[in-house]
């Protein structure tokens, strides 16, 4: 024994116990964070489960859901701009949500989508887990009232698609915490609402905003995108 150190034996059980707690603890500190299928295999191995499921459902979306041509436009913006971090207002039983969360199998992101009506939300969940897209989904049921402000973002990409005449606070409750080169995209914009026509000048007057509407479809998507900070 040397300068009063005491050596003591630490039994092995204790080490790995010890080393569990640590790896225990490092594990949960880092937040989940989906990422792009891996390999090329894994990547047509989910395309092909998610047009199977695209192809089996085409006919039965009856829950007030965007068209295919609609959901594609979705994809193909978000894919093309590689946007990582959604937010979907107004889920329904999850067509638009399926088109967005699919581009986001292949950005590496994820996506983070509202629905105030149960059954509505659940049947959402059986459609996300059977398109293989679960765990690019964060399906939340509430009113998104209450929980579009209190979300920490930030967001890349915004689909509006819940109450029209919310439209507007949606996008000013958003906006702070939306990334500069991101875009809030809203659906029905053709229509003849006034909820919709409010929301429209609101962001046609934002000078660092520039907004397009795409009229493909006779529903109408709206692609505000944003320029520079607020
Ligand atoms: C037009 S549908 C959404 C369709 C969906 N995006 C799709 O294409 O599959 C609108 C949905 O918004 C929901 N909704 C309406 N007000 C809401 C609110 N305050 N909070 C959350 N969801 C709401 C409705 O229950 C409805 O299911």
């Amino acid at each position: 024994m040397t300068d009063g150190a005491v050596t003591r034996r630490i039994p092995m059980k204790t080490v790995l116990g010890r080393s569990l707690l640590f790896l225990a603890v490092s594990c949960s500190c880092v937040a989940p964070v989906a990422v792009a299928a891996e390999t090329p295999d894994a990547t047509a191995a989910l395309d092909a489960k998610v047009r199977s499921f695209l192809d089996a459902h085409g006919g039965r979306w009856h829950e007030m859901n965007v068209s295919a041509a609609d959901g594609k436009l979705l994809h193909d913006l978000v894919l093309k701009n590689g946007y990582k971090s959604a937010l979907e207002i107004g889920t329904s039983t999850g067509h638009s949500a399926i088109w967005i969360a699919w581009a986001l199998s292949k950005t590496g992101g994820k996506l983070v989508t509202i629905e105030i009506d149960e059954s509505r939300h659940r049947e959402a969940l059986r459609n996300f887990a059977e398109a293989g897209l679960s765990d690019y989904i964060d399906a939340r049921l509430g009113d998104a009232h209450e929980l579009v402000p209190k979300l920490p973002g930030p967001f890349d990409f915004v689909f509006s698609d819940a109450d029209k005449d919310w439209y507007k606070n949606y996008f000013v409750a958003i906006s702070p915490r939306l990334e500069v080169g991101g875009c809030f995209a809203a659906h029905n914009a053709a229509m003849r609402d006034r909820g919709i026509r409010e929301f429209l000048e609101y962001v046609q007057g934002r000078g660092n905003y520039t907004t397009t509407i795409d009229k493909s479809s006779r529903a109408g998507v709206s692609i505000s995108r944003k320029k520079a900070a607020d």
